[in-house]
């Protein structure tokens, strides 16, 4: 049941801002919202205070890999480096907006250490997570963006003699975690000048600790969770940036279709794929700088 889900579009005058493979081709609990973040409402002239904060403040931008951040690297200016919990953390200017840059590395345990680190360290106005990802939905083919309204663990559950049982929708720290409905926008409408509106989604994303490249695997995704792609950090960031309070988006350019095909498909297109992702967030980053 694969969707194109198109947002209702926000007023003009809101700002304009600006992987994985199988594990052996790796590159070389919060409370969980439980209800969707209304849509944010832009008087005429007005711009909120979130919006201002987007414009002004450090944007974090976080993926799992090299490759999904190596373009972001080519174009920021005034870099600095900083070293810690493991990681390295660029800081600088890139498309006229500040901001601080680190791989988190791959799967949930270390895109969650990677976003606090990251929160913790620096005063953020928001999160980008950018990269790449299966794509799950009948209409997302490879190269194709997803935008995530909102993300979901579809690993976190039980497992009886009945077999695996997602447990989230229940349980507040495996449930949906809700993107930022103005992130969310700017992303949608700088993906689809990167790519195309045919090329762009909106929707739900999987996260899981799995590299998947099995149909019915994407068949119970689609049934469960609506799910247009498959990863194995969103959520998890996403469920850090609501612990600290900060409003995120993940934009991910589809590398595979996570089918049986996918482990050969994914390490093929997953450079591409990745540029597609930073070229995303190079335009957002853009609009934020001129907000006129
Ligand atoms: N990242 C890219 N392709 C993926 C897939 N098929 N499964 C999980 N994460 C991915």
């Amino acid at each position: 049941m694969s969707k194109k889900i198109l947002f209702p579009a926000l007023t003009s005058l809101m700002l304009c801002i600006c992987s994985v493979s199988p594990v052996s081709a790796l590159e070389t609990e919060t409370q969980a919202q439980t209800e969707p973040v209304q849509e944010a409402q832009a008087q005429p002239g007005a711009i909120t205070a979130q919006e201002q904060q987007l414009q002004n403040g450090t944007i974090g931008i976080i993926s799992a890999m090299d490759n999904e951040i190596s373009l972001l690297l080519e174009n920021i200016d005034n870099v600095q480096e900083e070293q810690f919990a493991g990681r390295t953390y660029y800081s600088g200017e890139l498309c006229g907006h500040h901001v601080v840059i680190v791989k988190a590395g791959i799967g949930k345990v270390r895109a969650a250490t990677g976003a606090a680190a990251l929160l913790d360290h620096y005063d953020l106005s928001g999160v980008i997570f950018t990269g790449i990802a299966g794509g799950t939905g009948d209409e997302t083919q490879v190269l194709d963006v997803v935008i995530a309204t909102d993300l979901v663990q579809h690993d976190y559950g039980q497992i009886t003699d009945d077999g695996y049982e997602w447990t989230g929708r229940n349980n507040d720290v495996g449930g949906y975690y809700y993107c930022d409905p103005i992130l969310v926008q700017q992303a949608y409408e700088s993906a689809k000048n990167v790519v195309g509106e045919e090329h762009t989604f909106m929707g739900t994303i999987a996260t899981g600790d799995q590299f998947v490249a099995s149909e019915s695997y994407v068949n119970q995704l689609q049934k469960e969770f609506g799910a247009l792609a498959c990863e194995m950090e969103g959520a998890s960031v996403a469920s850090v940036c609501e612990e600290y309070d900060k409003p995120y988006v993940v934009i991910r350019t589809m590398s595979d279709k996570a089918d049986g095909k996918a482990i050969l498909t994914y390490l093929f297109m997953r450079d591409d794929a990745a540029d597609h992702s930073c070229k995303i967030v190079m335009d957002m980053l853009t609009g934020l700088k001129d907000p006129e």
